[in-house]
């Protein structure tokens, strides 16, 4: 076990805003930190349309480390991959606290943090330290900024600014705590978006190209993530949408946190405003994940994110159409050693049911696997 892992029932204690900040701090000074390669289980897995190496499927997801302070610590415990942000352009407060509630009882976290950050000079000045010793690709999530009167220009910003210092780009438009931002997700406004988001893309990597010369700093992948709460019109316009909008986009991360209270919430904060996440989110977000996957599979990268707290979890989501998965909330019940269990428990499920490799797991569960 590792220091924060022994830190962790000290940590409970405090509110979670606080234990949050207080890990951040300790993963920042770096004690007692374990050493995982993230290649220790020997499930390697590529990303056919985005090209992205993982040494193995299991990513900490957006909303943990927003200011790219601590990737190279949390790089340590052995995930695949990691994902720093959202960052907007501009650094912002945030919503009045408390806005951080363990759902104890259900193994559940609401937040309505509202993007609170530093804002991308800060970031990026982070993500440029990245340690060279660092073994995982860094994502950056990028969004925007609460009183923005032009939204998509936020985030041609913040792809721009953080094109040449990371490994792949998500346009995050499913936060529930920036009012307006899901409105993204309907069709007008998606196509819009991603027209202006491709044309970002390729003009950084122009920038980036002139710069270096196309050897040494490749293409960068884009993902969309997506909320849960969507109807089946909706999945249909996106689907419609992400295919017409050309090769540049490699794939969707499949949830954000939902808006929903599932009646079978027991804890004492269970109707506070904002996104749900943990347990409670894994059945929803893992339909529609399959929802997406059951027309986007093997044509576009599917990240399955939402509830994940075993290995089994992971598996099913791998099976449901996912190349790669992502979590954070059983962080906070589990500790980081949980990503070394989830990835063992992983390995076993493909071993117990023949599967050679990730990809040859990836959709088993969908009717006509690609
Ligand atoms: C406290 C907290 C903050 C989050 N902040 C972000 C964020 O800034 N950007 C984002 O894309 N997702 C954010 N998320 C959502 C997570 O990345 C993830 O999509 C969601 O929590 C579902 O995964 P989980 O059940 O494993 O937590 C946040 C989640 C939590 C719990």
């Amino acid at each position: 076990m590792s220091l924060p892992d022994l830190a962790l029932p000290l940590v409970k204690k405090l509110p979670p805003e606080a234990a949050h900040t207080a890990t951040i701090k300790g993963l920042k000074l770096g004690i007692g930190l374990p050493n995982i390669p993230p290649s220790r289980w020997n499930t390697p897995v590529k990303l056919p349309r985005s090209g992205l190496q993982l040494w193995n499927p299991v990513g900490l997801a957006a909303g943990f480390d927003k200011n790219a302070d601590v990737h190279g610590p949390m790089a340590k415990f052995g995930f695949g991959f990691l994902e720093c942000g959202t960052v907007t352009p501009r650094p912002q407060p945030g919503n009045p606290k408390p806005r951080l509630f363990r759902l104890n009882q259900d193994q559940g976290v609401i937040n309505r943090m509202g993007f609170n950050n530093h804002g991308l000079d800060y970031f990026v000045r982070r993500l440029r330290r990245q340690p060279p010793s660092l073994t995982c690709p860094v994502g950056a999530n990028v969004g925007a900024n609460k009183s923005s009167a032009d939204f998509i220009g936020d985030y041609e910003t913040g792809i721009a600014a953080v094109y040449p210092f990371c490994s792949y780009i998500t346009i995050n438009i499913s936060s529930p705590n920036t009012p307006g931002l899901r409105g993204l997700q309907d069709k007008a406004a998606l196509q819009e978006l991603l027209a202006r988001c491709g044309d970002a893309q390729s003009t950084a990597q122009s920038a980036l190209e002139a710069e270096y010369g196309d050897s040494k700093n490749g293409w960068k992948p884009v993902f969309l993530k997506v909320a849960p709460d969507l109807q089946i019109q909706e999945i249909d316009d996106i689907i419609e949408t992400v295919r017409g909008a050309g090769s540049w986009l490699s794939g969707l991360i499949i949830s954000n946190t939902t808006l929903d209270r599932p009646e079978i919430l027991k804890s004492a904060d269970k109707d506070q405003s904002g996104g749900l996440s943990g347990a409670p989110l894994m059945e929803k977000s893992t339909e529609v994940l399959r929802a997406f996957a059951a027309e986007l599979i093997g044509e576009f990268d599917l990240i399955g994110c939402g509830g994940i707290q075993s290995g089994a979890d992971a598996y099913r989501k791998i099976r449901a159409g996912a190349h790669a998965v992502q979590l954070y909330s059983a962080l906070v019940y589990h500790g980081a050693s949980l990503i070394a269990r989830i990835n063992s428990e992983l390995a076993d499920c493909l071993k117990a049911d023949g599967f050679s490799s990730v990809e040859a797991a990836v959709g088993a569960d969908l009717s006509s696997p690609a």
